[in-house]
């Protein structure tokens, strides 16, 4: 029963999240092409989005999309295991994997459900999980579900993760995980280090390119980047970034691979991907892996908005010191501008509206306390004029 206890509850709740600014709320956009929005009539320009290569509006992902509803419908009708595995997944599963230099794939129905359900298919009671302190909240939940015992170690940090590694019993597997590209502050995993430790220390190693995919490593992500991908076990990913689509994937060996269709509750319970998403995923990998065009624009395009950012006197972690010298520069396109105070973040963020720009305000939990900030993301389909307009309306702002 929704009682008084109840009620008070919830909404105090709400109110405690309004009072620190941290009370989030969906926005409703028309989306116009890949990089432009309209609400109540007037146009925006998108900075905040995960769509890296543009490739939502692209006219052969669309047609590919079209397509693969006109041959198999709107809908999978069941889980993959009873009813759902209609021939687009198999193909997409082999592209997934001759891209990524793997075995084999699996396709989830998203990222999120492919970090719970490898994690939690993979590890259990009495196995010991690594965690990078600034993984995605999808590999946390992963984590807690699997009931393995968690250590977390600071930041990129390998001799932390060495130490925590030499302290574990021998009982037990052991997992290393990471954010191949951290979402929030778009620096790189120290992937080689990683698997040195993960040899040393008999552990799987796992990495997500949610954000690695189609960015880095000539799109192929964090292991081809490194020139590494024998070496990492598990290489997770996401349809729905980069690629313009929905769902999540995981490459691995044949064995992995196997358990997970066996053991991995997100994908066993619950109903197939629909074909829509597998035919625009099919076409965006085609794109990428024939057509280094769009990749070419991407890096382009973010090392114009990191000089353009720097001439604003903007220091972007991990690619700027505070004095304004590139250092370390790393070719993500994720730029977090971090500004301290969830109220600041808010401000900022509405300002830059008024000037036609979204660009959103991420605040905690997403982020540490005092780390509030923009999380710029920049496109292949931005134009040069866009990023310049950007960069100046924040040099005015800031
Ligand atoms: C690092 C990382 N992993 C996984 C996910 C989840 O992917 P999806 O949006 O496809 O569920 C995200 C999405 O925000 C992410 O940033």
């Amino acid at each position: 029963m929704f009682s008084t206890i109840t009620r008070e509850f919830y909404t105090s709740q709400l109110q405690q999240l309004n009072a620190t600014k941290q009370r989030r709320q969906c926005t409703t956009y028309e989306p116009l092409d890949s990089t432009h929005v309209r609400l109540e009539g007037r146009t925006y320009l998108m900075m905040a989005s995960n769509n890296y290569l543009g490739l939502t509006h692209h006219p052969s992902v669309i047609a590919s999309a079209q397509e693969a509803i006109t041959a198999y419908g709107t809908g999978s009708g069941g889980a993959r295991l009873t009813s759902g595995t209609y021939p687009l997944l198999p193909q997409l599963e082999t592209q997934l994997a001759c891209f990524k230099e793997s075995e084999r794939a699996l396709v989830f129905n998203t990222g999120y459900m492919a970090n719970v359900g490898t994690i939690s298919g993979l590890l259990t009671k009495g196995d010991y999980i690594l965690s990078d302190a600034l993984n995605h909240a999808s590999i946390i939940d992963g984590c807690r579900l699997s009931g393995a015992t968690i250590k977390v170690y600071e930041h990129n940090n390998c001799e932390h993760l060495e130490s925590l590694l030499k302290a574990l019993p021998t009982t037990g597997k052991r997992l290393i995980v990471t954010d191949g590209v951290f979402s929030m502050d778009g620096d790189i995993a120290p992937l080689p280090d990683l698997i040195t430790l993960a040899k040393r220390y008999e552990a799987l190693l796992m990495v997500d390119d949610a954000h690695a995919t189609g960015v880095i490593g000539q799109g192929r992500g964090t292991a081809h980047y490194f020139n590494c991908s024998q070496d990492v076990d598990i290489q997770l990913g996401t349809l729905s970034k980069a690629l313009g689509s929905e769902g999540g994937f995981v490459c691995a060996n044949e064995l992995l691979i196997d358990t997970l269709i066996n053991r991995s509750r997100s994908f066993i319970f619950s109903t197939a991907l629909i074909p829509a998403a597998i035919g625009a995923a099919q076409q965006s990998l085609t794109l990428l892996a024939n057509d280094t065009s769009l990749y070419t624009q991407l890096q382009h395009n973010i090392d114009y908005m990191t000089q353009a950012l720097l001439r604003q006197g903007i220091a972007v972690t991990h690619k700027t010191t505070t004095t304004g010298l590139v250092h370390d520069y790393q070719p993500t396109p994720i730029f977090p501008i971090i500004v301290g105070s969830a109220e600041k973040a808010l401000q900022l963020s509405q300002q830059l509206f008024e000037k036609g720009i979204i660009l959103t305000a991420i605040r905690p939990p997403t982020v540490p306390q005092g780390a509030s900030r923009l999380r710029l993301t920049v496109t292949a389909a931005h134009q040069e004029s866009d990023l310049q307009y950007v960069a100046d309306t924040l040099g005015q702002l800031i």
